[in-house]
């Protein structure tokens, strides 16, 4: 959600907080800040609105100072405004401070507050926190870093916050709960962002703030952690792997378009060291020590939201399929609040891109509580989720900036067949030949992705015939139906059309009243099992002139004589479809909310990292 970033050192604040903003941006974007100390002056400029807005709203006034905080905002309490922007300021307008999360018991202190004679000016939660932090400041004669380890003790909810104050001008004060902060230190300087992503520039000596942690960041001192139960803290220094290039657009126009084009190379990432079709040997060093509880598992539980909960589908398939382990897919806002029956030997695998998901870390939570196993499928290293699992595999795409997941989607359903296959062949429930030409396959999947790639044009062509729908539909079988889902997701989210994904049969349970002549139907036709099945619902389809675009096997004739268009992938085996298959529906999105002139990799109302529930 907001991104937060801050600086303290020897250079200019300024540059480094808006690159940095702008870095992460792609986390939320209603509305921006920065606030900088010059000379005892503290200087806030904050605005409705991007980056670079808040950049030509600031102009030619002081932006001097090398200590500085600056925000990026996805509205939680208050419609986005200039006043609801970050940084919000304390009662005297001494101290300002940047929020990410949110205050759940805000209203009852900020009534308390208003009693005492507070007036807040912003209908946001965290306004009402840097009151509260001034108020003891002021009424218990503490320092501030006392005051906000205090004020963190009243506070329900989630937050990673910094606060900059006009009396402390050579010192930041972090803390965070639930939602992510990642201290950068460099010479004599120190970053602090919502995630690696403005720091990897400057430095790679990063510490991943814990829950419940205060970070006391002095200039020219060493960094000070201790928990908001007053216990010192020994700051535990990681080295980052992320490279700068991954954080640029490399030439394309979007970075959801550079995402799609990785894909071949992501998912061979993914791969990576794991697998070897000539040995017969697929390793994932991450879960080595748990493989025996996915022997001995009863069952296993998918957790996820958006499109990863579309990726654990895959995977409830493919377990199935291949480990004979009955699997269930579940939401991780509706597990968490459904008091759901987990047992010990369960195996719980947490699917997330972000790996900030604060369903899905509370989801955890409560598996977790229950004595269950919990597994991680993560994307970026270092995440809370990755931490909160007792193990789990990286999926290595490297850095996803688009909002709308690509490359982290064909990652996770990759890194899900590595481990169904490797649980598969340990249990024996696969056969050694389709282990060996499952392997096989697997690994000439980047090439194959390579050359649906080449059919760009020809989906480009079709996204301008279909480009004004108000409504389309998805429809896919067996291992295509989550691709149905993710397919009509991906167009929803970038292109603002209504779009619905469904298991082709169920097609005339509801949906079919929809279907007219401008009624696009996508249809994942590849061949497998359920081809002549699929066959028969584009005939129910045509049948009520809806307009069928087909993605198909190459080589297919059958379909193709039926739809109004086709796009032909490489033939691969059945389960290992969705790879594949995924790749032409996103770059139909793609061109669609181009054509329609949508902000692409910043789609309105949403963000990438949803840290609040
Ligand atoms: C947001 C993003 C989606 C993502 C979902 C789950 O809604 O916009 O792209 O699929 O969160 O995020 P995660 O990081 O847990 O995969």
């Amino acid at each position: 959600m907001c991104g937060i970033v801050a600086y303290i050192g020897e250079k200019q604040a300024y540059p480094i907080l808006i690159k940095g903003l702008q870095r992460l941006e792609y986390r939320g974007y209603d509305s921006a800040g920065v606030a900088m100390i010059d000379n005892k002056t503290l200087n806030v400029y904050k605005c409705k609105g991007k980056v670079g807005d808040l950049v030509t709203f600031i102009g030619d006034n002081n932006t001097s100072g090398t200590i500085g905080i600056g925000h990026t905002r996805w509205a939680t309490h208050g419609v986005p405004n200039d006043v609801n922007a970050h940084p919000q300021y304390s009662a005297s307008k001494n101290m300002v401070m940047i929020h990410n999360g949110i205050i759940e018991n805000y209203g009852p202190l900020k009534e308390e507050m208003k009693k005492r004679g507070h007036v807040f000016l912003s209908d946001t939660d965290t306004e009402v926190l840097i009151h509260l932090i001034e108020d003891i400041v002021q009424k218990e004669q503490v320092k501030l870093g006392e005051a906000v380890r205090i004020a963190l003790n009243q506070v329900v909810g989630a937050y990673s916050i910094v606060i900059l104050s006009k009396e402390n001008p050579n010192e930041l004060f972090a803390a965070k709960k639930g939602s992510p902060m990642v201290i950068g230190i460099g010479e004599n300087e120190f970053f602090i962002a919502s995630d690696a992503t403005p720091i990897v520039e400057y430095t790679k000596n990063v510490v991943y703030m814990e829950d419940e942690e205060i970070a006391y960041i002095e200039r020219g001192k060493e960094l000070k952690i201790k928990t908001i139960k007053n216990k010192a803290k020994t700051p535990y220094v990681q080295e980052l792997e992320m490279k700068l290039e991954a954080l640029e657009k490399g030439g394309y126009d979007h970075f959801m378009l550079k995402e799609i084009y990785e894909q071949p190379r992501s998912i061979k990432d993914s791969m990576r060291g794991r697998i070897s079709s000539q040995m017969g040997i697929v390793n994932l060093g991450g879960i080595a020590e748990y493989e025996k509880k996915f022997m001995n598992a009863k069952r296993i539980i998918f957790i996820a939201c958006g499109t990863s909960w579309h990726a654990g589908l895959v995977g409830e398939y493919l377990f199935e399929d291949l480990a004979r382990i009955p699997v269930e897919v579940e939401y991780a806002s509706e597990f968490r609040y459904r008091n759901p029956i987990v047992y010990e030997d369960d195996v719980v695998i947490a699917i997330s891109q972000s790996g900030e998901t604060a369903d899905t870390l509370a989801a955890i939570e409560l598996a977790k509580s229950k004595g269950a196993t919990i597994i991680g499928i993560c994307n970026v290293v270092g995440s809370s989720i990755a931490r909160a699992t007792h193990a789990g595999s990286y999926t290595h795409a490297g850095p996803e900036i688009g909002v709308a997941s690509t490359k982290a989607f064909t990652a996770q359903v990759t890194v899900l067949t590595l481990m169904a296959l490797r649980v598969a062949f340990l249990k024996g429930s696969i056969s050694s030949s389709r282990y060996h030409e499952l392997l096989s396959e697997l690994e000439a999947i980047p090439a194959k992705v390579e050359r649906v790639l080449l059919k760009n044009d020809k989906i480009k062509f079709i996204a301008d015939i279909y480009k004004n729908s108000t409504n389309a539909l998805y429809l896919g079988r067996g291992y295509s139906f989550p691709v149905a889902l993710e397919g009509a997701l991906k167009l929803k989210e970038i292109s603002y059309i209504h779009a619905e994904g469904y298991p082709a049969a169920e097609m005339k349970h509801g949906p079919i009243a929809l279907i007219d002549e401008e009624m696009p139907v996508f249809v994942i036709a590849t061949k497998g099992a359920s081809y002549e099945k699929v066959v028969s619902n584009i005939q129910e389809v045509k049948a009520r002139k809806g307009k069928i675009i087909a993605i198909v096997t190459e080589g297919d004739k059958q379909v193709k004589e039926m739809a109004d268009y086709t796009i032909e992938i490489p033939e691969t085996d059945e389960i290992l479809v969705p790879l594949v298959s995924v790749v032409p529906l996103q770059l139909l999105s793609y061109h669609i909310a181009v054509m329609r002139g949508c902000n692409v990799d910043q789609p309105r109302n949403l963000a990438k990292s949803v840290t609040v529930e």
